[in-house]
């Protein structure tokens, strides 16, 4: 939510803060803007709209200069406009600032400020945080005509210090000064920030993969650190006041990662990996010879594992509907109660809880604020609390007390697609090695490995119905409305189903379990409302056919999603897909694909931006 890239060194910095915030835009695109320092001169360059925006405005008014920072908005406090977008300045106009996050306290901070006679441009509470370094910085007295550079530095950190100290919220910041063009002070509170170390030159980012092109070695600032970065070094110290120590960490990032290829959408590229991430959340973690799984990141022997009483999942959107998945997986086979719970709901609620609970926060990113308010209240209560992350490097993933990574390699498009499946298999792996230390048979073991390894060749096969999937929704794709449902382990996918055409085609749909039907949802049902049954033949296939009978018999056109060969559903629905057979306990993982698909395909048609759908970003950084 907001992309925050800067640059200082010898290179031109415009160029590389525009490659920067393009693969930042996945965290918004609302907006975007720069500040370059050159000579005495601050340039400053923003614009509304996509990066693209903004890269014409940088042809038509070009900033030159090696120090600069930028930033990609999705807009929290103030409309989409020229004015609100970053870098915000002071009022001197020598000092800009770019922040991810929300000043909470910003209007008390306003109205202050405004008493002393600052006049403020925009609506955003990012440029009261400007002026209030700016305020701070003037009161330090410092001028480039009276004082040297390294006062000047020290000068301008002891501002952000003095302004940080003020401010209730969160925050990634960068901050720049047009006296001081040697340096760039970054700072984090509950917004990511990353430092990148390159050869006689540093970077700011909020994600690793703005600059992983340009550094092998970065340091993941903490809450509270401010970093001082010039080209030549960079050093941490705290809000508080004091040196701050860091740890330097290995960048591992691979170039397709953050490239479409062939595919016209990173949606539809990471829907094909599938097969691949998959089986790259099982890699290592099989063993026949147990017939279970291995999980070592959850940092916890058998004895521990057993004396679990209860699991509670946690997470939001896509991640959630994976935890409910997770729910049924881990009662059905490890028989162990579970609760699941919105990650936004979990921190306000005070859920009775047994000693031995085992807390699972569920997020592909890992900065989901709402995720991470969880895991923080969890482990302030207490419980042992785990993640199931899919970017390593993660503020959940480093926080919490251990767990399991997704590994899914990054995942661009803002509707989530990999990384719901691999998170459905790392919490089948998670129930498999639960179940086998309670009442699974080694021979029932044995035949789930075999099933799960199944899996991607499974998923390779649904790929292929693509076009079959693309003709169905030409068909329905004009539809105002569209319903899914599904039951026991497919009630999840239904409201996953939905989720996925809503974000991406804006087409209003609304996932239920199947029963609920008759008690009131059947109201909706004319012929123009297609529903989306997930109904493969499983211990509720019956059920569902029962279900579906029911919207036939009031004209509702069906779509439906079972299993390879199934006639019955064939029969009592207008348009199938009919995909592999598996248990039903892997039933979310391959049923969740074509749904990805018709979503795709539906949007392509409608002309919608697949990968940057309207309104939202990547990562909800923002609670
Ligand atoms: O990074 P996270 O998994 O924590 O993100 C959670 C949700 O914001 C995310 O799944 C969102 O719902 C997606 N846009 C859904 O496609």
């Amino acid at each position: 939510m907001c992309g925050i890239v800067g640059y200082i060194g010898k290179r031109e910095a415009a160029p590389l803060l525009l490659e920067g915030l393009r693969l930042l835009e996945y965290r918004g695109y609302d907006s975007a803007g720069m500040a370059v320092l050159d000579a005495g001169e601050i340039g400053i360059r923003k614009r509304i709209g996509r990066i693209a925006n903004l890269g014409e405005l940088l042809t038509e008014r070009p900033v030159k200069g090696t120090a600069g920072i930028s930033h990609t908005r999705w807009a929290t406090h103030g409309g989409v406009t020229d004015a609100n977008a970053h870098p915000h300045a002071d009022r001197s106009g020598t000092l800009a600032l770019v922040h991810n996050g929300v000043i909470e306290n910003h209007s008390t901070l306003r109205d202050g400020l405004s008493a002393e006679g600052h006049v403020f441009l925009s609506q955003t509470d990012t440029e009261v945080l400007a002026h209030l370094v700016g305020k701070h910085f003037e009161a330090g007295g410092w001028t480039r005509a009276t004082g040297n550079e390294a006062e000047g530095v020290e000068s301008l950190v002891e501002a952000v210090r003095a302004a940080l100290r003020q401010v209730v919220g969160t925050y990634g910041i960068a901050v720049v000064h047009r006296d001081l063009p040697g340096v760039l002070v970054g700072a984090r509170r509950g917004s990511p920030l990353v430092l990148g170390i390159g050869r006689g030159e540093h970077f700011l980012a909020s994600d690793v993969s703005a600059i992983a092109r340009h550094t092998k070695e970065v340091v993941y600032l903490k809450d509270f650190d401010i970093a001082t970065v010039s080209a030549a070094g960079f050093e941490l110290s705290s809000v508080a006041g004091g040196q701050s120590g860091y740890e330097i960490t290995a960048v591992e990032f691979q170039e397709k990662d953050v490239d479409k290829g062939d595919y016209p959408h990173f949606m539809l590229k990471e829907i094909y990996e599938q097969p691949e991430t998959i089986r790259d959340a099982m890699r290592g973690r099989l063993s026949r010879e147990e017939a279970t799984a291995k999980l070592g990141g959850l940092n916890m022997n058998n004895a521990e594992l057993r004396a679990v009483e209860r699991v509670v999942l946690t997470g939001c959107g896509t991640a959630f509907h994976a935890a409910m998945v997770g729910e049924h997986l881990i009662e059905h086979l490890a028989h162990i109660p579970a609760e699941v719970e919105f990650a936004s709901e979990f921190r306000y609620r005070n859920m009775p809880m047994p000693k031995d609970v085992l807390v699972f926060a569920l997020s592909q990113s890992g900065e989901t604020a709402d995720t991470l308010a969880a895991v923080r209240e969890s482990q302030r209560k207490g419980y042992r609390t785990l993640g199931i992350c899919n970017n390593v490097a993660s503020t959940i993933a480093r926080e919490s007390d251990g767990g399991v990574y997704m590994h899914a390699g990054t995942e661009i498009g803002v509707a989530a697609t990999k990384s719901f499946t691999s998170q459905c298999t790392v919490l089948t792996l998670l129930a498999l090695l639960q179940g086998r230390i309670r009442h699974l048979s080694s021979s029932e073991g044995l035949r789930m490995l075999d099933e799960l390894e199944a899996l991607p060749d499974k998923v390779r096969a649904i790929l292929k119905l693509s076009d079959q999937i693309r003709e169905i929704a030409m068909k329905y794709a004009h539809a105002q409305s569209m319903m899914f449902l599904g039951r026991q382990f497919n009630y999840p996918v239904a409201l996953e189903g939905a989720l996925k055409m809503k974000e991406i085609s804006y087409i209003h749909a609304s996932g239920h379990p199947s029963a609920e039907l008759k008690h009131g949802i059947i109201a909706l049902i004319t012929p123009e409302l297609p529903s989306v049954f997930i109904a493969p033949e499983d211990s509720v296939f019956e059920k569902n056919l029962s279900n579906i009978e029911e919207v036939r018999a009031r004209r509702g056109p069906v779509i439906g999603i079972g299993t390879e060969g199934s006639r019955r559903l064939e029969a009592c629905c207008d348009d199938v897909i009919l995909i592999p057979k598996c248990p039903d306990y892997l039933s979310p993982i391959l049923n969740a694909v074509p749904l990805q698909l018709l979503a795709y395909h539906t949007a392509v048609i409608l002309g919608c931006d697949v990968d940057k759908p309207r309104n939202l970003a990547k990562s909800v950084t923002v609670e």
